[in-house]
């Protein structure tokens, strides 16, 4: 038997919603944020329930047991990410964060004028300003590798733009945009041989689909979002070869990651606490530790091959519409399927789709730069996922058509 969609759209209770008018839900927006399962929604209600208290600070039960709870929560999404004994998880506010960690401490440790950063024409917008801002600091150059027409990253144009001066390169492991998986073997490979660089991976993409495993490839830092992987927003983790996080200077002071402080100054704990000034998301980093956890439970490789389904259905439907233009065709890409159709506004297409109960995004996507490379201001994306059905597929291609005829 296949994957079982309507057995997993059960754990998530938004899912079955009705929305106003009678309509059904359908919820082609996951790559902006997934949906929770009631797991993950039970296990933060349980822990301000049962446990709440603050971390790391008191030597009564209630604290002993979130302490717990913040720790083994640590080690359960290092496990799920693979993460190497010599990496060290340290909790964010999610992947925006996490790049913004690596720019501002490892950046400002590593960078002097003349050094580059490399990065790609498809990242999204928070693998890319934080670069800006910490070239401007030190005197660095931010370069960006071209990509080919399909989307796929143009390795020739990457290998050739890598050098003795490249001090950090920054890859999104997946095209929010494109749905490009890039190659991170084959790019960690060659940055290994032609670059002294740091290798960051921006995983906020590709992770909610199984495929940021720091076991599979060799770098530095990987950024991920727990929103993004079923679990609730304003928690992510960096991953870092522990090595590097503890030789970076933090950027953020406060409680609980100083060794001792005194008016002659203040010595910093080792990572993770270095970067974990003050409270926690403690009850955000139990709920995406129990998120991996669910995702941990799925049959894997049927979710994957369900999503190949969804991407390759939707694809040979919209290529059918005349006018209708996909951005990213890459081999391997993910079910996230951004396109334009002549003649009409984006924004007026997801108003009608939302008619009809789908939920798309519309926009530059936080990746300007890479819509000027697209040669667009705006696209529509459908971003699918695990939980989505072909029905849910079938529906919002007949929408479209509908949409299309009222605009055109
Ligand atoms: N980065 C998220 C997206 O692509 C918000 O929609």
């Amino acid at each position: 038997m296949g994957f079982d969609v309507e057995k997993v759209r059960k754990d998530f209770p938004i899912l079955s919603k009705t929305l106003e008018g009678g309509k059904k839900l359908v919820y082609l927006d996951s790559s902006a944020t997934a949906q929770k399962p009631q797991c993950v929604i039970d296990a933060i209600v349980d822990f301000y329930r049962d446990k709440n208290s603050n971390i790391h600070r008191s030597a009564h039960a209630l604290s002993m047991a979130a302490t717990q709870a913040y720790e083994d929560a640590r080690k359960t999404l290092c496990g799920f990410f693979g993460a190497p004994k010599d990496f060290t998880g340290v909790f964010t506010r999610g992947t925006t964060e996490s790049l913004n960690l690596v720019a501002a401490c490892y950046g400002a440790a590593n960078l002097k004028e003349g050094d580059e950063i490399l990065l790609t024409q498809m990242e999204h917008h928070a693998n890319i300003v934080p670069w800006q801002m910490i070239a401007l600091r030190t005197g660095a150059r931010v370069r960006a590798a071209n990509i080919l027409p399909d989307g796929s990253l143009d390795l020739d144009d990457f290998k050739s733009k890598l050098s003795a001066r490249t001090k950090i390169v920054s890859v999104a492991q997946a095209s929010n945009v494109l749905g490009t998986v890039n190659p991170l073997g084959e790019i960690s490979a060659l940055v290994r041989k032609y670059s002294p660089a740091a290798l960051s991976m921006d995983a906020a993409q590709s992770a909610p689909h199984y495929l940021a495993n720091l076991g599979d490839f060799d770098c530095d830092f990987i950024s991920v979002s727990g929103h993004k992987c079923y679990g609730p927003t304003g928690i992510g983790m960096l991953i870092g070869r522990t090595e590097l996080l503890d030789a970076m200077p933090p950027y953020q002071g406060g409680g609980d990651m100083i060794d001792s402080v005194s008016w002659e100054g203040t010595t910093f704990r080792p990572s993770p606490e270095r970067f974990e000034a003050g409270t926690p998301n403690i009850a955000g980093a139990v709920g995406f530790a129990r998120a991996a956890q669910y995702m941990e439970s799925l049959d894997k490789n049927g979710a994957r091959a369900h999503e190949e389904e969804l991407l390759e259905f939707t694809t040979a439907e919209l290529s059918k519409i005349d006018g209708v233009k996909i951005f990213g065709r890459a081999k391997g890409k993910l079910a996230i399927i951004s396109f334009a159709a002549e003649g009409v506004h984006p924004h007026d297409i997801s108003s009608l789709l939302n008619a009809g109960g789908i939920g798309i995004r519309t926009g530059h996507h936080c990746a300007e730069p890479l819509m000027k490379t697209l040669g667009v201001p705006s696209t529509c994306r459908a971003s699918f996922t695990f939980y989505n059905t072909l029905e849910e597929a079938a529906y919002f291609v007949e929408r479209l058509k509908h949409a299309l005829s009222i605009l055109r």
